[in-house]
């Protein structure tokens, strides 16, 4: 004879109160008042199955769901042990609860693998009255050994897979167990096995929001630690930029006394090269008289040899004072009316024995007249420089010097000056490098001509002081044209 009293097709589908309920049950519930024995008995049951849902329905009490299903299905069905069994992830089946009735004196946890894997593999209900007799179930004598005279054994249905099942036990009685309490069981393992689910659900839900939230929290932590970073370097650049400035104010400063002590320095320097160099050309000039008196020949030769070396010395002390009175910002300008035809006149006198000296010849045109209003010594000494640098790089060729007034609306116009030679001209690079101090064409220049390369740059800033320039334009063994373009009238304000 089959030990099997029922099995009960675990439909998916029935998850409501029809699982429970039979409807019989049911409709006596919906009769209404003056309830029979029959529909207390429903009403309990119904009471019952409102409190298992609520139960089961329940997420805060989602980690106390497997104690409460082992715990409330002996208010269901008469049980005197149960046994909420799950297969783990490598689908090992393991006693996760169990609940054993006071005075029972059952061993916890134990349950036949191989009814409740029948169960789950057949998903199906499982009803046995004589458990030690049934060959569903494992080794007879452990089973004998737990004293298990009734077991039910219900399949925990999960959405994808089988949970795992729910087992019921009587020890000391037997036929205990109905069609009812086999129909309640798999009722409540559908609803169990929902609930487990749910349950599993929410708690990896929650896991991962825990994790994204650590997640974010360290992304927020990094990202504040990169803004410290990012304000300390800041702050750091910041710090570092102050103290150059300090540093640079500091710097700026002594340069200003540095440069105030220059000034005083060649004010004095001056007076004190200066004297002894007149002194020196004075006493030449007044031993060259007497010694031309007196025909002594060789003695003027000599004489003339010292007076030449002294001026020539003087100009170049001259020169360097200048240059550095300049970059200390403390030249001056003495602006007076003059006539630049007559300077022109004068120039070309002292320029006579500088011009034949390379076999040159000099041509000027200039009006008979040129009213001008600038500082008159230091135009001299920029057409000066022009031309005996137009004498000193031209042999054997012309030399012209073209003085012109060019009228400037109804202003006093501009007063224009060109001085072109043959001579060995030079390259675009070369051009591109003048006018600085100490700059010369190239290296060889002050071998074969001497000078040392202030000329220019002095000249440059004179005109720029007195609101003009000087520009060049040269081809090399063709000649340069150095033009020097000035107001006619020098205002204070361009000598600024
Ligand atoms: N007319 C010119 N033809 C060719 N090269 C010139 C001419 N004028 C100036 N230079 C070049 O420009 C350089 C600078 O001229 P600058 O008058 O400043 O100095 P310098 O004549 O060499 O020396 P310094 O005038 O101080 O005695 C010269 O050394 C020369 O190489
Ligand atoms: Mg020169």
């Amino acid at each position: 004879m089959s030990n099997i009293v029922k099995e009960l097709k675990a439909d998916l589908t029935l998850r409501s109160l029809q699982d429970i309920l039979k409807p019989s049950e049911l409709a006596s519930i919906r009769r209404g008042p003056a309830p029979s024995p029959a529909e207390q008995k429903a009403r309990q049951k119904l009471e019952i199955v409102l409190k298992v849902s609520e139960m089961l329905s329940n997420p805060a009490a989602a980690d106390r769901l497997p104690d409460e299903i082992v715990a409330i299905l002996p208010q269901i069905v008469p049980v005197e042990r149960t046994v909420l069994v799950l297969a783990d992830e490598a689908g090992e089946l393991q006693a996760h609860k169990a609940w054993v009735a006071p005075g029972v004196g059952a061993e916890a946890g134990v349950f036949s693998r191989q009814i409740v894997r029948y169960a789950m593999d057949n998903a199906v209900a499982v009803l046995s009255m004589d458990a030690a007799g049934d060959s569903r179930f494992d080794a007879a004598g452990s089973i004998q050994a737990q004293h298990i005279r009734a077991s039910m054994c219900a399949p925990l249905r999960g959405r994808q897979r089988m949970l795992g099942a729910l087992v019921a036990d009587n020890v000391t009685r037997t036929e205990m167990f109905g069609e009812d309490d086999l129909r309640l069981l798999a009722g409540f393992a559908n609803q169990a096995a929902i609930a487990l689910e749910n349950a599993e659900l929410a708690r990896s839900l929650a896991e991962q929001a825990r994790r994204r939230e650590a997640e974010l929290t360290g992304l927020v932590e990094e990202r504040t630690a990169n803004l410290r970073e990012e304000k300390e370097r800041a702050e750091s650049a910041r710090a570092e930029a102050d103290r150059l400035r300090e540093v640079a104010e500091a710097a700026t400063h002594e340069a200003e006394e540095a440069s105030r002590s220059k000034s005083r320095f060649l004010a004095n320097m001056s007076h004190e090269l200066r004297t002894p160099m007149n002194a020196i050309i004075g006493y030449t000039d007044l031993l060259l008289e007497e010694a031309a008196d007196a025909g002594d020949e060789s003695q003027v030769r000599d004489l003339k040899k010292i007076g030449g070396a002294a001026k020539h010395l003087l100009a170049l002390i001259n020169d360097i004072l200048d240059i550095s009175k300049i970059e200390a910002g403390k030249m001056t300008l003495t602006v007076e009316d003059f006539d630049l035809a007559t300077q022109i006149g004068q120039i070309q006198d002292t320029l006579r024995p500088l011009v034949a000296q390379k076999d040159n010849q000099l041509e000027v045109t200039c009006p008979p007249s040129l009213p001008m209003r600038a500082d008159e010594t230091r135009v001299r000494q920029v057409l000066y420089n022009l031309l005996s640098n137009a004498c000193k790089f031209t042999e054997k060729g012309r030399i012209r010097l073209d003085v012109r007034h060019e009228p400037d609306g109804s202003g006093p116009g501009w007063v224009v000056v060109a001085v072109a030679d043959s001579g060995i001209g030079m390259t675009p690079e070369q051009t591109g490098r003048l006018f600085q101090a100490f700059v010369q064409a190239d290296d060889s220049t002050s071998r074969r001509f001497g000078g040392t390369g202030l000329g220019l740059a002095i000249s440059r800033h004179f005109c720029r002081m007195m609101g003009g320039d000087v520009t060049v334009t040269s081809e090399l063994g063709r000649g340069s044209v150095f033009t020097v373009r000035l107001p006619a009238v020098v205002t204070l304000a361009s000598t600024e």
